[in-house]
């Protein structure tokens, strides 16, 4: 009896950690709805102004973190970029997380180490 207990507890704790990674698939959904190729590149490492970021391969912590500071925008002391402030502003927790997955899933070509 007990043993179950500590099993159903176990089971939940792992399916409970699978949510909260960004599901690729999802993302790369998100990513065609908003069009986000069109600046950034269909590779995502082609972006169409050199001052604009190469995303694909980026780590997912910097990409979530740079995505959840454009939508707090300027106001909640987030990054102020109005064209990503647009951007971002309408994507909820979960599609930045989604979003994240897919950007790190691409082959990178950003440069680690010379
Ligand atoms: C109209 C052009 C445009 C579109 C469309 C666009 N971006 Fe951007 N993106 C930019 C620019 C310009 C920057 C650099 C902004 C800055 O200096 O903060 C940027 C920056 C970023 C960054 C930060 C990268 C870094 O290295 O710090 C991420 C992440 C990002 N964009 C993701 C997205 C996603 C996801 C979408 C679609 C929802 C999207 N972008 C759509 C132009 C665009």
């Amino acid at each position: 009896m007990k043993k179950a207990l500590v099993l159903m507890t176990l089971v939940s704790a792992v399916s409970l950690n699978a949510g909260a990674a960004g599901k690729i698939e999802a993302g790369k959904a998100l990513v065609a709805k908003y069009s986000c190729a069109t600046c950034h590149g269909k590779d995502f490492n082609s972006p169409i102004d050199p001052s604009y970021p190469k995303l694909a391969g980026q780590h997912v912590s910097y990409l979530e973190h740079a995505l959840t500071a454009y939508k707090r925008g300027e106001a909640g002391y987030g990054r102020n970029n109005p064209i990503m402030v647009g951007q971002a502003k309408v994507l909820s927790d979960k599609d930045v997380k989604d979003i994240a997955a897919y950007l790190h899933s691409l082959p990178a070509t950003l440069v680690l180490q010379k």
